[in-house]
Parts: structure tokens; sequence; C-alpha cells
């Protein structure tokens, strides 16, 4: 399809002035993917005076977005989704001309832990024919450092027959927002940007500035920005599992792994504290590091200790399964057939992101065991079983908490004494330990 045809013709599903140019805009962006990271994004841009058009490959969540439903926003973004006039569908003609791209595709591993850049290949593809002298080209995915230029940017220069820097301008801004974060959005939230030379740089970063109150940072290639991110995420990742390893060990010792932690945290500097739990989730903290493993191993490097890390914290979900089978154990009871109340399905604190939640191993573990599983998740209905706390616990034998959700995190020993629920593992360490010290209900925390 070339320019001109697509121009002529309007988008399915767009009447033919939603494609007329804004005279209004200050310039057009085209937003590629548009989930957690792409929609808020494409909303600030349009409030920021920017002609925004949203382009994903998901016909039912365009539909959704289209009638401005998204579960995954804030309040105050889906406030200004709805004013929003972006254009949004899955039609090339969206992609048209815009002066900047912003690629915001998934970055998953597969099923072996192996990165999985096939959608941002895609996304490539799509805009490569589109992309024309002067645009500004910006990948926010997450990437090992390298991919950016290696992976994307050959497919972008041959589909445009542009070259980088010289004809159009290529930069990497990684984004990190943090969902259901009341502080740092996507407005708020510093940035580092690299570009593939300095003309590149400058326009990325005075793009982020037209839009963003956060600082920017500069780096001095797109690698290094690539680079910042991974290292972020990695240090998350093996500073849990450091904890996570603690906790399992100071069990077995009788220490509460959490007072530990709060003591340390009173040196004023060199120590952060980090919490252990059934398992680290979401789209960033247990996927990125394999991107790093990988480009360590391209290099010929093997990053044992990211690899270690990546191992204790994908355990965490079978601990947290071994404590209730050891607690069951102690007052005569068998996993195998046993109800078991599952409380959370999401991957973190009153969100509805199931993506690479510990739960949802919690669960398969449970029922590989022969448990009899029921779940209960506020903000996922649609995935679980139950649909209040009553019924979930109502002829349960046994609660494992996997999310902290605001809901669960003041449930007092008495709520599960009343249905008969003998032994509560906390997956968060998020219940008042002290409070069943008097119950029979035993409690069991992650080290704690
Ligand atoms: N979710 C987070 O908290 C977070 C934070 C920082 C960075 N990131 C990174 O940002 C990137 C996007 O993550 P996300 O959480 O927004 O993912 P997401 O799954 O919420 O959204 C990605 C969207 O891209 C669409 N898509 C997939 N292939 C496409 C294609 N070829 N063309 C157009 N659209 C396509 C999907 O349908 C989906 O709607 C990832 O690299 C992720 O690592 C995510």
């Amino acid at each position: 399809m070339t320019r001109e045809t697509l121009t002529e013709k309007a988008p399915s599903g767009l009447a033919h002035e939603t494609i007329a140019r804004s005279t209004t805009a200050v310039g057009s962006v085209a937003v590629v993917g548009l989930g957690y990271v792409g929609l808020p994004l494409a909303i600030l841009a349009g409030e920021r005076g920017f002609w925004v058009r949203g382009f994903d490959v998901d016909t039912r969540k365009i539909e959704s977005l289209r009638a401005r439903r998204a579960p995954f926003l804030s309040k105050e973004e889906t406030a200004q989704f709805k004013k929003s006039r972006m254009h949004i569908g899955d039609n090339d003609a969206l992609l048209v001309d815009a002066d900047i791209y912003l690629i915001c595709v998934p970055t998953p591993v597969n099923e072996n832990h192996e990165p999985d850049l096939g959608p941002l290949i895609e996304a490539s593809k799509r805009i490569g024919p589109y992309v024309r002298k002067g645009a500004l080209v910006i990948i926010e995915s997450t990437v090992d450092p390298g991919a950016c230029e290696r992976v994307a940017l050959p497919i972008i220069e041959r589909d445009s027959g542009l070259t980088a820097e010289k004809d159009f301008l290529f930069a990497h801004c990684p984004e990190r927002i943090n969902p259901g974060d009341s502080v740092w959005d996507v407005r708020t939230i510093p940035r580092v940007v690299g570009g593939s030379g300095e003309k590149s740089l400058n326009a990325a970063v005075a793009f982020y500035q037209s839009i963003l109150d956060g600082p920017i940072k500069p780096m001095g290639s797109i690698r290094e920005a690539e680079a910042v991110k991974m290292v972020e995420n990695a240090f998350r990742d093996v500073n849990i599992a450091f904890v996570n390893e603690l906790a399992m060990s100071f069990a077995k010792g009788g220490l509460d792994i959490v007072n530990v932690i709060e003591g340390a945290s009173t040196k004023p500097f060199a120590f952060m504290p980090h919490f252990p739990g059934c398992g680290v989730g979401g789209h960033c903290i247990p996927v990125d590091p394999y991107y790093l493993i990988r480009y360590g191993h391209e290099n010929g490097f093997e990053h044992r200790f990211l690899a270690m890390a990546r191992e204790i914290n994908n355990g965490m979900p079978h601990y947290t399964v071994d404590l209730l089978e050891q607690e069951l154990e102690e007052r005569g009871a068998e996993l195998n057939g046993a109800t078991v109340a599952l409380l959370g399905l999401a991957y973190k604190r009153d969100v509805p992101d199931l993506r690479e939640s510990p739960a949802l191993t919690i669960r398969s573990a449970l029922e590989m065991r022969g448990a009899i599983i029921r779940t209960f998740d506020p903000f996922v209905p649609g995935e679980s079983t139950h649909t209040s706390l009553e019924s979930v616990f109502d002829g349960a034998d046994a609660a494992i908490i996997a999310t902290d959700h605001s809901l669960f995190r003041t449930l007092a020993p008495e709520q599960f004494q009343r249905y008969g629920i003998s032994v509560v593992i906390d997956g968060r360490n998020c219940l008042d330990k002290l409070a069943f010290a008097e119950s029979p209900v035993t409690y069991r925390g992650i080290g704690h």
C-alpha cells in the first residue's frame, strides 16, 4: 500500500473527517501499542497539544479503547482519556506521515525464558513504509543493550528507504512507569534518552520536554539508555532474590526477616530495604533480567548472579505452597483434597494485571498437589471463582494471600476462624502477625 492510497482511504471504523490533520496540533504522534505504557503516553501527548493516533493489533482492545474503556488507567488518566480525541485502530492509515512514532509494544519472554522481540520486529515493519524524512522514531519498549539498533533500526531504514540521523531521527527512551503508583506517573517520572546521533538525541529530548514534567537525562548512546532500564530491573530482581533467600534461611533458624530488615533500615546510608514474598510478577522484573542474561551470553559472558536471582524468585510460589503443605501436615491434615482459598491473582496490590503473576503459579502448584482451589481477586473478577471474601472462605480449610490488595490487608484472625480456616499463609507478609498469636489459626508469612 502506498502513502497516496492510504491518505485517500479512511481507516476502517473511522469517519473520513477523522483522518484530516488537526490544524491546531503542535505535531502528530503515532503511538504503536496501547497498553500500560503506550496509552497513558498517548493521552498525555494529546493533552499537551499533539494530534495523536493510537495503533494496536488487538481488535478487542481497540473496540474497548474506542469506547474509552481501559481498566488499567488511573482515575485521572481515565478522565483525560474520556476527553481525548485520539484516533484508535489497527489500520495502517493511522501510521502515515506522523511527525513522531512512539513504539510501546511488549517485549516478553517465551516459556523457555528466551526474549521474544517478535512484537518489536512486527511494529518496525509496520511503521517502516510510512516513516518520512524528518520524522522522529522513539522506542519505549524495554530491550537489551543494542537491540534497538540491531533489530528495529535496520527494518525501519530498509522499509522507509531512509537513513537514521541523516534522513530521519531515531531514539530510545525506556519507560519506567509503575502501575498503581500515585506519586510517579507518566508525567513525573524522570527519563533517560539515547539517540542514534546528536540530532536524534536533541529531537527526542525536546519532544519529552514538551510533554513531561519530570527531568530528562540524555545518555551517551541508545545502548546506554537500553542498559539503564535493564540494570534498574535486574537490581530489583537480585535484591528481592537476596531477601527471599534470607527469608527461607531465617525461617529455618527461627528469625523473622521482616524485623531484621526493619532493623537494618535504620542505617541511614548504604542500605535499601527490599522485602520477601511469594514471587515476583509483572511485565518487567521477572522478564527483563532474561534480556540482560542473553545480552551477556551473546557477548561471551554468563550472568550467573542474574540467573540465580531468577531461579530463586521463580521458586517462591512453590516455597509458599510447601509452607501450606507443612502446616497442614503439622495439624494432621493433607494438602491433597484440602480446599484452599487463594486471595489475589494480580501480581501486585490494587491493580488488575495478571502478567507473570506468582499467584497463577501458586494456583497451578496447588492444583498439581491435589488441592481444591477457590480464588478471589476483586481487581480481576473474570479470573476469580468467587466474588466475595465470605463466599471464598465458606468451606475452605486454608488460605493463601498471594496479593496484598487493600481489601485483604486488614483481615483479622477471627475472619478466618469464623469459617473454619485453620492455616493462613501470608505470601505478602501483609497481615498483623501478632494478632494471630492468641488465635487457633496458624499464621505463616514468608520468613515472617
Ligand atoms: N507495564 C509496565 O509496568 C511497564 C513499565 C515500564 C516499561 N514497560 C515496557 O514497555 C513495553 C510495553 O509494555 P506494556 O506493559 O505497555 O505492554 P501491554 O501488553 O500492556 O501493551 C502492549 C500493547 O501492544 C500491542 N501490540 C503488540 N504487538 C503489536 C504490534 N506489532 N503493533 C502494534 N501493537 C502491538 C498489544 O496488543 C498491547 O495492547 C514493554 O517492553 C515493557 O517491558 C512496561
